[in-house]
């Protein structure tokens, strides 16, 4: 511990030093090693000697209700990371992230929550559309060793989504630890169509995370000085895998991409060039592949994607400096310079025949800015919106059920940012002003937001009214998020006046 502290104090200091030398443009030896010795570049660097892990897929019964109910448990663990030892982590119903949970639309679902943990968590199913009192946001807290069953019924499509805690102020510390897994929801034009499906032979969850270790082999939660963004690692886990390959089988592999980092973006590509089908993103299937040798993903944002594979071959899935819309200064401290060797595929000598992708995925119908009852305007910086920090007892604003809205987000700090938006899936309709590019066409509830290009977004808020409960909106940058880059929107019943969050202090 005490080597974890003055590690983490060394670096402070030489954040802060060569921070002021580079400012007054002395000491330019050491200003030149903050600036370089910055950059993380792993490529051609790591050895892939790990199996991928895959998350097992959760088991769940049908209760009398005719619920489908699965069971998570946050707790502690220790998981043998390569760094000589065991890494203390934080996991449900493991050492390290979670079960994928997977349901289809229609069902109703149950999930008991118990909290093994000391302290209070939550568990917030990003990307779901449900009442805001089964959202798991920083109202929902399960107290240690309490239980929590949400339920809710599956009414969207098709998706790759995913869970972790989401406690005020906390939320950084229990995500980095370990707390987070994916969810999976499957609808029946998705399954009719030829798209590699079977869970962890073809059909594959990725979910990247960037860790730093401390000297004792413990995850260093220290955060980069300059950067500001949080905790940037320099060591990838891929699905809690260091130094992970994929044995692939058949010519085409579908991976599940989850960027589950704390403030790191990726641009993820291949280190040979080949191209890929993007088939989805964060809220479902789009209506037609895009193909593309690259997609950026900022935190909490998903991608869908599917490789073409030759017999034999190794390709390496590779995350290639992101344009996270900051400038030259800012990049190089938030990881905007940095590059990574993520997994690597390994092909078989005889590959399972594959269909093409269907060059028609889902319909999706556009939303009509013509049909939206308000435009709202929101400014990123400085750790909050519209020059508001969070605040849990105070309700930002209401939308009334049943209606569309317009909202324009932009931000004019150096820092990155996105916004993500719980209860709904929306769709981008301009960036800057312009039709939004390919990747962004589909629904998303994430999304970066660069600087000088506003994007406007627009959703349907369709039911669970409740005065009362906030949804949540927010940078997914988890440290701005905790800061206060956060706000809460209800949704009303036509003519119905917001109330009051209930009075509790979340951390009970
Ligand atoms: Cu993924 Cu409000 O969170
Ligand atoms: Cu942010």
């Amino acid at each position: 511990m005490a080597g974890e502290g003055s590690r983490r104090w060394t670096r402070v200091l030489v954040g802060v030093l060569s921070g002021v030398l580079l400012l007054c443009g002395g000491g330019v030896a050491l200003g030149t090693w903050a600036w370089t010795g910055t950059v993380v570049d792993t490529t051609g660097k790591v050895d892939f000697v790990h199996r991928l892990a895959v998350p097992p897929l959760a088991e769940s019964r049908i209760d009398a209700q005719g619920r489908r109910v699965f069971d998570l448990r946050a707790q502690t663990g220790g998981r043998d990371l390569g760094q000589g030892g065991q890494t203390r982590t934080w996991g449900y119903n493991g050492d390290y992230l979670g079960p994928t949970l997977r349901a289809k639309r229609g069902e109703k679902v149950l999930v008991n929550v118990v909290n093994g943990l000391d302290r209070p968590t939550s568990v917030h199913w990003h990307g779901m559309h449900l009442p805001a009192v089964m959202d798991g946001g920083p109202h929902q807290m399960v107290r240690p060793g309490a239980t929590w069953s949400p339920h809710w019924t599956v009414d969207q499509p098709a998706a790759t989504l995913w869970y972790h805690p989401h406690p005020h102020g906390e939320t950084e510390q229990h995500v980095y630890r370990g707390l987070a897994g994916m969810f999976i929801l499957d609808d029946e034009p998705s399954a009719a169509l030829a798209l590699p499906r079977r869970y962890g032979v073809d059909d594959i969850p990725v979910i990247v995370q960037d860790r730093r270790f401390d000297s004792d082999g413990q995850f260093d939660d220290g955060r980069s000085l300059l950067g500001g963004v949080g905790i940037l690692g320099d060591t990838l886990l891929v699905n809690g895998t260091v130094g992970p390959y994929l044995d692939v089988s058949t010519e085409r592999v579908r991976l599940r991409l989850l960027n589950g980092s704390n403030a790191r973006s990726y641009d993820f590509g291949f280190a040979d060039g080949r191209g890929f089908a993007l088939i989805g993103t964060d809220g479902g299937l789009l209506a037609s592949p895009h193909q593309t040798g690259r997609i950026r993903l900022s935190p909490g944002e998903r991608a869908e994607i599917v490789v073409t594979m030759r017999p034999a071959e190794r390709v390496v899935l590779r995350s290639y400096p992101p344009n996270a819309g900051v400038d030259f200064f800012s990049s190089r401290f938030s990881g905007g310079d940095d590059s990574f060797d993520v997994l690597e595929l390994r092909a078989a000598g005889e590959l399972a025949p594959t269909p093409e992708v269907p060059a028609r995925l889902v319909p999706i119908d556009r939303l009509d800015p013509a049909t939206a009852a308000t435009t709202r305007r929101f400014q990123l910086s400085d750790r909050k919106i519209n020059g508001r920090a969070m605040d849990p007892g105070r309700i930002d604003f209401a939308v009334t059920r049943d209606t569309t809205e317009i909202w324009e987000i932009a931000k004019q700090d150096g820092t990155p940012h996105n916004l993500h938006v719980h209860d709904v899936q929306f769709q981008v309709l301009s960036v800057d002003g312009r039709e939004p590019p390919p990747e962004l066409r589909g629904w998303k509830d994430t999304v970066l937001v660069t600087a000088n290009r506003p994007i406007r977004i627009i959703a349907r808020f369709a039911d669970y009214a409740d005065p009362n409960i906030p949804y949540m909106f927010h940078c997914h940058l988890l440290y701005h998020e905790d800061q206060g880059m956060m706000g809460q929107f209800v949704v009303v019943e036509p003519g119905q006046s917001p109330g009051r969050p209930p009075a509790h202090s979340g951390h009970g």
